[in-house]
């Protein structure tokens, strides 16, 4: 049930007490009625983080409580936020269950279609694969395409370290599709002061990795002449329209709020609280006035894994309340760790990781040793039962870098029946990985230190309403 439904039962039960009161009914049958109306009270304060008030609807489901048993019965032992994600099978992320839980939509076939019609492109392998698997409000933004209103992009990175692995590309390299697909603006919000929050590192040092992610990112692709890439120590300052909305933002949302969606606590500096309205002033397209020359309603369509959620849901709730239109969004999957799917890649960890640095034979080395395998412990079991794709990470990868349907299709085929062996399945991905990232680090050596400073600039983009 969604957190809408659940108020409008709650709505009509309320309405039952009432009418049996005033009806002078039994007292055993307005007493159930009164256990069956707290009860939905307690599930609608646990769905949705707030108390049910008659006229006054859910917003959209803004809190998700990420411990513990959820209000729908699932056993919700899924953890998904901005910074922590495991899973309790190995198989990974309940996805299906995480779209209930969010309220976000699938992506389905007819989503897929109608992206093909409006682009002209056939779909990515991330959108043919489920890789970006849940949106918000994609058919309101290609509604208004149809029409010939653009629409632009946004998306970010936090820069951590100056090491980025092959998980980090993931939501550029679909970003860069969307870009040329529908020949839009992109901007790129670099959170350095997001880091310096959350992490033992200096102000100059969350600036450098700026710069040096930025390297990575342009290394993608983006045309310099449709794309923004902006380090928030930076362009907070410059801009007084990103600066207003951000505070317009801070005004309509109270520390309960923050506290619920993202667990802060009391003890939090006052920099993590206020954050979030950070995150959310790119969505609104009148902060970057250079491109969209004043305009405040061009939608905004952001990208991204779904840990980073949360952070829309509060701007989604806040946008109406100032009078902004709220971004659409498309999530995607976490793009795994090498010991399985349990948990995501992480920078801090290098055996869980194939770094963007790393060489030939650290590829092959880590694959081999690392690489969580979904084959059978004897060459005569595996030939006999056949492995399992659905938790074998090489696999895994392969659905991410593999582009062509029918290669992956015969290696699900063959590792499913035994035909081919772990042994052989991790060859592939090393020979795919190899040449993909040493290309990676080709395009990346060409980018100099002026082409990340014309990326930076604040700038008029080619945009055309
Ligand atoms: N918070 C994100 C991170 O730590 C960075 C980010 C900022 C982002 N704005 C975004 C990611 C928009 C996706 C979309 O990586």
């Amino acid at each position: 049930m969604s957190p809408m439904e659940l108020y409008e039962k709650l709505n009509a039960q309320g309405d039952k007490v009432r009418s049996l009161k005033s009806a002078k009914a039994e007292k055993a049958e307005i007493d159930a009625a009164i256990q069956l109306l707290l009860k939905l009270k307690v599930n609608y304060k646990q769905m949705t983080g707030q108390d049910y008030k008659a006229g006054c609807p859910p917003s959209e489901n803004l809190i998700v409580s990420n411990n513990g048993p959820t209000a729908d019965g699932s056993d919700g032992e899924d953890v998904v936020d901005p910074w922590n994600v495991s899973a309790s099978s190995a198989k990974g992320v309940d996805y299906d269950k995480l779209i209930v839980r969010f309220g976000s939509s699938k992506i389905d076939k007819e989503l897929l279609d109608r992206i093909e019609k409006a682009s002209g492109q056939r779909p990515h392998h991330f959108l043919r694969r489920g890789i970006f698997f849940s949106h918000r409000d994609m058919h309101q933004i290609l509604d208004a395409y149809e029409k010939h209103k653009s629409f632009y992009l946004y998306t970010g990175r936090g820069p951590s370290s100056e090491a980025m692995h092959v998980g980090h590309l993931i939501p550029f390299i679909f970003t860069k599709w969307l870009q040329d697909a529908f020949d839009i603006p992109l901007v790129i919000q670099m959170t350095d002061d997001e880091k310096y929050l959350w992490k033992d590192l200096t102000l100059e040092e969350c600036h450098r990795f700026t710069v040096e992610n930025a390297k990575d990112i342009i290394a993608c692709g983006f045309d310099v002449k449709k794309t923004f890439i902006f380090s928030d120590l930076d362009y907070m300052g410059a801009s007084p329209e990103f600066y207003r909305n951000v505070v317009k933002t801070q005004k309509h949302v109270t520390f309960n709020q923050v506290k619920g969606i993202f667990g802060f606590t009391d003890s939090d500096c006052i920099g993590k609280i206020s954050f979030p309205a950070i995150q959310a002033a790119p969505s609104f397209s009148s902060s970057f006035p250079q491109i969209f020359g004043g305009k405040k309603d061009v939608p905004c369509l952001i990208p991204c894994a779904i840990d980073q959620d949360p952070y829309f849901r509060m701007t989604r709730d806040v946008a109406p309340r100032i009078g902004l239109l709220k971004p659409a969004l498309m999530h995607s999957t976490f793009f795994p760790a090498l010991q399985g799917a349990q948990t995501k890649m992480s920078a801090s960890d290098p055996n869980s990781s194939i770094f963007l640095t790393d060489t030939p034979k650290q590829i092959k080395n880590k694959i081999n040793k690392h690489a969580f395998s979904g084959g059978k412990d004897t060459v005569e079991e595996h030939r006999k039962y056949g492995g399992n794709t659905e938790v074998d990470v090489s696999f895994l990868y392969l659905t991410f870098f593999l582009e062509d349907d029918e290669k992956l299709e015969k290696i699900r085929e063959d590792y499913t029946s035994g035909a081919l062996l772990t042994g052989e399945l991790k060859k592939i991905l090393i020979e795919t990985l190899q040449p993909m990232i040493a290309q990676h680090q080709e395009r990346r050596k060409q980018v100099t230190d002026e082409i990340v400073q014309q990326f930076m600039t604040p700038r008029p983009l080619n945009f055309k309403f």
